[in-house]
């Protein structure tokens, strides 16, 4: 039964601070949904606002003018990670909910505030990733709390290639303060396992960085040198709450490798899953006493993508019940991030203050467009 039924929803107006790279995913993953709709954008680089309104039938309107417009309800900010906190703020003081893309902030000194101001302002502060709301993740989810691993044990996650340089049109970010394996793609793997298996209390890491330049490689700068600002190479070891440890690796250093994105492991049984980026990656699952993995079912619809987190925020917001891809979440993964790298720089252990509950499961068959109420 589609629970909406009974519960009408209004449609909230959506701006988009930020039209690079990413923005195009935002108009394709919340076109679906009816609680959501994206008309305006703006952008720093005003012509490049211009030709993406026109692209997609938005209003392109500069970032005070997109603040200021009357009719918005939630902006989501897809700017680059050095912005993210500070544009979010602006968000939040002109009285809008705000939703970001990764990671919230570069670090728990940029975020505090952001948090701070959210809670004051009684306004809802949704980040990216939101991959774990696809049929993929859903799906894992569904098998651990069916109980079908036994407890969690342990976990694996592994993020390892050569860098974005190859093909991001403006890769310089991705080696700059703000940027790095870790933060760049650290938030997809830690929040599936925080997904999974709840918060993390302490964390142990090693870092490097392998090679103090690269070179852009994409049409767009090919030759361009890229100073590094950060670790390329982060392998960590999570202690989570329950007793659970899982090993991660996130690395722009690496040729080739053989290792699983993703594992986990528990009492009476392993689930593998595809990377946790995707919204529709395959789970498989080896129970205790067999030898052979089995693809599960998919639990729920893999006919879900980027921006599904905005909408169930927009949902979330209309009946009260938190939203799952929270400020909070994601403030814990930042939490867990910078915790890493405190960690191999001080060569120690370092315990993780923040605390977040796992987010709601989705109920399974939900129609596609609509979340729960
Ligand atoms: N590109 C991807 O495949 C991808 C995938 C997932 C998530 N993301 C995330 O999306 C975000 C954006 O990445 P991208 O690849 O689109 O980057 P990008 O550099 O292509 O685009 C960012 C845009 O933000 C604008 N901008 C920067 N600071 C601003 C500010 N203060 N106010 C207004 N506009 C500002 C820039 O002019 C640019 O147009 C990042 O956080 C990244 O981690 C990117």
């Amino acid at each position: 039964m589609n629970p909406n039924r009974e519960k009408p929803v209004r449609t909230l107006n959506i701006g988009l601070i930020g039209t690079g790279d990413i923005a195009p995913a935002y108009i394709r993953g919340c076109a679906p949904f009816d609680v959501i709709d994206i008309v305006a954008c703006a952008d720093l680089l005003h012509d490049k606002a211009e030709a993406f309104a026109a692209a997609y039938g938005l209003n392109a309107l500069s970032v005070d003018d997109l603040l200021a417009r009357p009719d918005i309800d939630i902006i989501i900010n897809a700017t680059v990670p050095a912005a993210h906190a500070e544009v979010s703020l602006q968000i939040i003081k002109a009285g809008k909910h705000a939703y970001s893309e990764k990671p919230l902030a570069i670090d728990r000194a940029q975020a505090d505030p952001l948090m701070r101001a959210a809670a004051a302002a009684e306004l809802r502060l949704g980040c990216a990733p939101d991959a774990f709301l696809g049929g993929g993740n859903q799906t894992a989810r569904r098998a651990v709390d069916a109980g079908d691993i036994g407890e969690p044990i342990a976990g694996t996650a592994f993020l390892l290639g050569r860098g974005p340089e190859s093909w991001h049109p403006n890769p310089d970010i991705f080696y700059q303060r703000g940027g790095g394996p870790l933060l760049d793609m650290g938030p997809y793997f830690l929040t599936a396992l925080v997904h999974l298996m709840g918060p993390v209390a302490r964390v142990s890491a090693s870092a490097a960085i392998s090679f103090p330049e690269r070179i852009a490689a994409s049409e767009a700068g090919r030759g361009r040198a890229l100073p590094v600002e950060v670790n390329t190479h982060v392998a960590g070891t999570l202690e989570f709450a329950n007793g659970a440890i899982a090993s991660l690796i996130t690395s722009f250093d690496i040729c080739g490798h053989h290792l699983p994105p993703l594992e986990i492991h528990g009492s009476h049984g392993s689930l593998a899953l595809q990377k946790p980026n995707m919204f529709d990656g395959e789970v498989s699952i080896l129970q205790a006493g067999t030898r052979e993995w089995e693809t599960l079912p998919f639990s729920h619809t893999t006919n879900i993508g980027r921006g599904a987190g905005v909408a169930d925020m927009a949902y979330a917001i209309q009946s009260g019940r938190p939203h799952r891809a929270s400020g909070a979440l994601a403030y814990h993964v930042l939490d867990i991030m910078e915790s890493l790298e405190e960690s191999a720089a001080q060569r120690r252990h370092i315990s993780i203050q923040s605390a977040v509950e796992r987010p709601a499961p989705l109920p399974a068959g939900l129609a596609d467009g609509e979340l729960d109420c």
